[in-house]
């Protein structure tokens, strides 16, 4: 059965990449990942705050959760080195690169056009196959619009994309008002894939300390409805890989979204809870789902379900919001 998908330019044995995250942080755990299967892996962002030396606390990766999963706790690296600055962080890089054969894709967090760009450029140096940006922007002062916000991403990546010639991803929030042209505009600035989606953590009340905290919550399998219905849309309408992320716990989950058009997917929360042999599941998973269908490659079941082949494009636009209500209480399952 044939895995094998390109995204981005890069030839990828199966569509599995383990996203940004801890998983990716040690060597040991990228020569896991690879032996469990995973195609390519997305290092732990580097912070805008990190690079301008600001001494920012981004602890809240590190410390929230680990008691949750007590499981997970062999994949959280407790070492001070997740938290690098940018020497560390190329270091790595190019440690990794000599351990695993699969992709190392870097990751780049922050907003500024500052630093961090020219940090894209020591990055490929340093051996990384791709970068991915993560542009964390919550436009909170009511005097940005809009259209000054996609902007700023677009000037971004145009920034990145000029300092490196490895492919660039560019991972996006949901939560814009036109995602469809937004995406259009980036593909056509240069991104080579879209990460669809990030996922904010946001945070809680603590009510007996009266504090605000940050507050780390793995995904549930639900929240891959949301990047599989936006890879339904716009698969076919840019040219840049569709990655999906967010909520993948499953190799059916995986399915849908090679089915809705996706390239790739990213998966992150379901390791830490599970382990990075999960990845054998996955790939066991999806395999089964093709044999049941009779699909020989992953090219042939890529699109099937977008928008652009179902005899109803509606079904991923409103989502049959009207009729999907009104059948409440008579056919309709609720979970
Ligand atoms: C503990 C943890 C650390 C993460 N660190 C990063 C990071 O450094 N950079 C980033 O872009 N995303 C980071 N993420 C987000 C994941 O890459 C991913 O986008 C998100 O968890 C959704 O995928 P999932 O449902 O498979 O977990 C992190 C997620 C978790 C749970």
């Amino acid at each position: 059965m044939d895995l094998t998908t390109d995204c981005m330019g890069l030839k990828l044995a199966t569509p599995l990449v383990v996203g940004a995250g801890p998983l990716g942080s040690e060597l040991s755990g990228l020569r896991r990942i690879e032996d469990s299967g995973g195609a390519a892996v997305v290092l732990w962002s580097l912070f805008e705050e990190q690079i301008s030396h600001d001494q920012d606390e981004l602890d809240f990766y590190l410390q929230y959760g680990t008691e949750r999963f007590p499981e997970s706790l062999t994949y959280f690296p407790r070492s001070p080195e997740y938290h690098t600055g940018p020497e560390e962080y190329l270091n790595y890089i190019s440690d990794a690169k000599k351990a695993v054969d699969i992709p190392i894709i870097a990751s780049l967090n922050g907003f500024s056009s500052g630093g961090w760009i020219s940090m894209a450029k020591q990055m490929q140096q340093a051996g990384a196959d791709a970068l991915e940006l993560n542009i964390y922007f919550l436009a909170t002062n009511p005097d940005i619009t809009s259209q000054q916000v996609e902007q700023a991403y677009i000037d971004a990546l145009l920034a990145v994309r000029r300092n490196v010639t490895v492919p660039v991803a560019i991972k996006l929030s949901p939560f814009f008002s036109a995602f469809a042209s937004l995406a259009r505009k980036l593909s056509e600035a240069g991104a080579d894939g879209l990460v669809l989606f990030n996922r904010f953590l946001q945070p809680d009340i603590d009510l007996a300390e009266l504090e605000v905290r940050p507050r780390l919550v793995l995904s549930n399998p639900a929240e891959s409805r949301l990047p599989m219905r936006w890879v339904g849309i716009l698969y076919g309408a840019t040219k840049s890989s569709l990655i999906a992320s967010s909520g993948l716990h499953s190799g059916q989950d995986v399915a849908k979204m090679i089915l809705a058009g996706a390239d790739a997917v990213q998966v992150c929360s379901i390791l830490l809870k599970e382990g990075i042999e999960h990845l054998k599941t996955l790939r066991a998973e999806l395999e089964e789902f093709m044999l049941l269908k009779q699909y020989d490659s992953l090219s042939q079941m890529k699109g099937v379900m977008s928008s652009r082949t179902l005899s109803e494009p509606a079904a991923f636009e409103r989502a049959n919001y009207m009729k999907t209500l009104s059948s409440f209480g008579r056919t309709m399952t609720f979970e």
